[in-house]
């Protein structure tokens, strides 16, 4: 599993400039199901049939990643910058882009003998050029951050944009591990979640699940100064109960809760103050269509160093797996 870890956190993909993760995970999904298509604004569906009497069941992870648009160049070719999704000021000095087409750039601040935390407005990329004649990208392109992949023991795992490869990773394990599931699962890997889950709710409104889990990055409290939460690296995977943009169906906490009890799983009850997932804009889909999130504990999130634990997201494959290969009748 590492080697596709490496693989896909690796990968360019801002959000709606997906066409690298998007190609990989095609591929990907092909080995495991004939049933794999695009929809209109990018998503990838993969689909695996079920038994009679059976729920549909939608896993959704996004490809996408935060990242950063060129607004402006100047006359010696320094590019400002606009941030896709969010992107913390105080994470870019220094830090190091990518652009579609493959132009490098380092990102520098306006008066750097200042010790006050940046704007937006004090950066700009670094392309190295020299005036905005010789500037190889122009106004509105497009660029995610670099920076390799890093394993710093057995489990701690290390990288740009585990938020929400590793979700994507998750799918992926759980789609190879199926074996005649007693429900339809229908695997969505989404666009444009960073930029406000954009890419979740037309996917959920053209497949009609009964059921939608979202597998994605929470936060933890086991740092210095940690988050007040009750979720650590390592201790298993997070089921969502609530976050700053929905409350989770309670019968599929539940549902996912049992599961874990059942199969002697490690798992952790996340309550998230802020921010959201793909599952807010899949529960107010259609008629509304019960949601909920299984969430891999993450630490540094929104920086160029998002750190997992290895066992977490192998137990979320394990989880999501029995889950949905059997009874998930919600009650
Ligand atoms: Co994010
Ligand atoms: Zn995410």
């Amino acid at each position: 599993m590492i080697d596709l870890i490496q693989k896909y956190v690796e990968a360019y993909g801002p959000s709606a400039y997906e066409d690298a993760i998007r190609a990989m995970i095609i591929a990907d999904a092909k080995q495991y199901t004939a049933d794999v298509t695009t929809d209109a604004l990018g998503n990838v569906i993969a689909r695996v049939a079920g038994k009679k009497g059976g729920q549909r069941v939608m896993l959704i992870a996004h490809m996408d990643e935060i990242g950063v648009m060129v607004s402006h160049i100047d006359a010696n070719g320094f590019c400002r910058l606009m941030r896709i999704g969010g992107v913390n000021p105080q994470t870019l000095i220094g830090n190091r882009v990518q652009f579609t087409n493959g132009v490098m750039g380092v990102i520098g601040v306006d008066n750097p003998g200042k010790r006050s935390l940046p704007s937006y407005d004090d950066l700009f990329i670094d392309v190295g050029a020299s005036s905005k004649a010789d500037c190889p990208v122009g106004l509105g392109d497009v660029a995610g951050f670099v920076r390799p992949f890093l394993q710093l023991n057995e489990n701690r795992l290390v990288a740009k944009s585990m938020d929400d490869r590793i979700g994507c990773v998750v799918l992926l394990e759980t789609l190879k591990a199926l074996k005649n599931p007693a429900n339809e699962v229908i695997f969505v890997w989404s666009v444009q979640e960073e930029v406000g889950t954009r890419g979740a709710g037309p996917a959920a409104y053209h497949t009609e699940p009964d059921i939608v889990i979202a597998v994605d990055v929470t936060a933890t409290s086991d740092t210095p100064k940690g988050f007040k939460m009750d979720v650590d690296l390592g201790k298993g995977p997070a089921i969502k109960v609530r976050d700053g943009g929905m409350l989770a169906d309670p019968r599929l906490v539940r549902l996912m809760r049992d599961q874990a009890v059942a199969a002697s799983l490690p798992y952790q009850m996340e309550i998230l103050p802020f921010g959201t997932t793909d599952a807010r804009a899949t529960q107010v889909t259609r008629g509304g269509i019960p949601s909920g999130c299984l969430s891999i504990p993450c630490r540094y999130i929104h920086t160029p160093s998002e750190m997992v634990d290895l066992r977490d997201v192998q137990n979320g494959v394990k989880l999501l797996t029995k889950v949905v290969s059997e009874a998930a009748t919600l009650k």
